[in-house]
């Protein structure tokens, strides 16, 4: 099979919950892989590499990237999946996530699920006899990452020695990519407000996943985060289940919008990354997001490949 021997590479994976889980190798033949299945959509080929497979995708939050992506991915893939919306299954309310994990692994062949506390996506993996992936919980976001950085591959080349500037709330989007930049080299800035940093946890973790030049350094003067980065990268400052703190958050993270003059640091050909959806006029002016340094709506289409990467990984025979 023509993805075979590129599938086998990525071997020790049985789920998909977190970069950090991930070695720099399995990563960066994951990013190949994604760049391959990319090419052969693009050119048409048919790569019906998970027929007869079935993905369960239960979500406790709304999304329409993650949905769509990984549905269509498995469509593409020659497989099926099934959408299973918040108010069906109650995971953790109506029943226990290990219980969800139990019923499902006798109907479905992997479960993709967005859970607000990221024990739920721990226990379906811990349950199930199917592959389970994240696709996103408070606590982070690899789907999205694996797709930035096959962006970033895309536009500027090696991720090795790349300054990449994240500018706003301390959240599960720049956790994801922290611990991704990490096995892939990449110089990761992260200007957040004081109180809405990454934890000193994740500084931890990030240290241990270095690799060749990789570094990270927190910042709360965006400014300075950005200066001569090739990439400034945003997300919204009130993530899913945090809506409580909106008209808080709304005081605080003004000066941490990627504007003209934010962005105006960084290096002249510097792309800006957001993983959607944004909130033009509030972490990104429309003027940006939707300018020529933008790159946004590549990113989201990359979620796409990135995701069959994942899925062909896991479910592949
Ligand atoms: N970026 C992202 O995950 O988008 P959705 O919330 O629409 O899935
Ligand atoms: N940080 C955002 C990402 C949405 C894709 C959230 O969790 O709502």
């Amino acid at each position: 099979m023509r993805f075979k021997q590129a599938i086998n590479d990525v071997i020790s994976m049985k789920h998909y919950l977190s970069l950090s889980e991930l070695s720099a190798t399995e990563i960066k033949n994951l990013l190949d892989l994604a760049i391959s299945l990319k090419a052969a959509f693009k050119s048409g080929g048919n790569t019906p590499i998970l027929q007869g497979k079935s993905l369960a995708l239960v979500f406790q939050k709304p999304s329409l990237r993650t949905r769509v992506s990984f549905e269509m991915g498995m469509v593409h893939l020659g497989g099926y999946a099934l959408m299973i919306s918040p108010s069906e299954v109650k995971m953790g309310v109506r029943e226990t996530a290990a219980d969800v994990a139990r019923v499902l692994s006798g109907y479905v062949d992997g479960i993709m699920a967005r859970v607000f506390n990221h024990d739920h996506v721990v226990e379906l993996a811990e349950y199930a006899s199917v592959p389970v992936i994240n696709g996103l919980s408070d606590y982070n976001h690899p789907a999205q990452a694996l797709a930035d950085l096959l962006t970033m591959v895309e536009y500027k080349g090696d991720l090795s020695g790349l300054k990449v500037a994240y500018v706003g709330d301390g959240n599960n989007v720049v956790r994801s990519l922290l611990f991704g930049g990490m096995q892939t080299g990449i110089d990761l800035r992260i200007a957040t407000p004081a109180g809405y940093a990454l934890s000193e946890d994740d500084y931890d973790a990030a240290d241990q996943l270095k690799n060749g030049p990789a570094a990270f350094k927190a910042f709360t003067d965006p400014h300075e985060a950005v200066r001569d980065a090739d990439v400034v990268y945003t997300d919204v400052w009130t993530s899913m289940g945090d809506e409580a703190e909106t008209e808080k958050r709304l005081k605080v993270f003004p000066p941490y919008q990627v504007n003209r003059q934010l962005v105006a640091g960084a290096k002249e050909n510097a792309i800006v990354m957001h993983c959607l959806p944004a909130h033009r006029g509030e972490e990104i002016t429309a003027e940006i997001a939707d300018g020529p340094q933008s790159v946004v709506f590549h990113q989201a289409e990359n979620r796409l490949h990135a995701q069959k990467a994942i899925l062909a990984t896991l479910l592949a025979d």
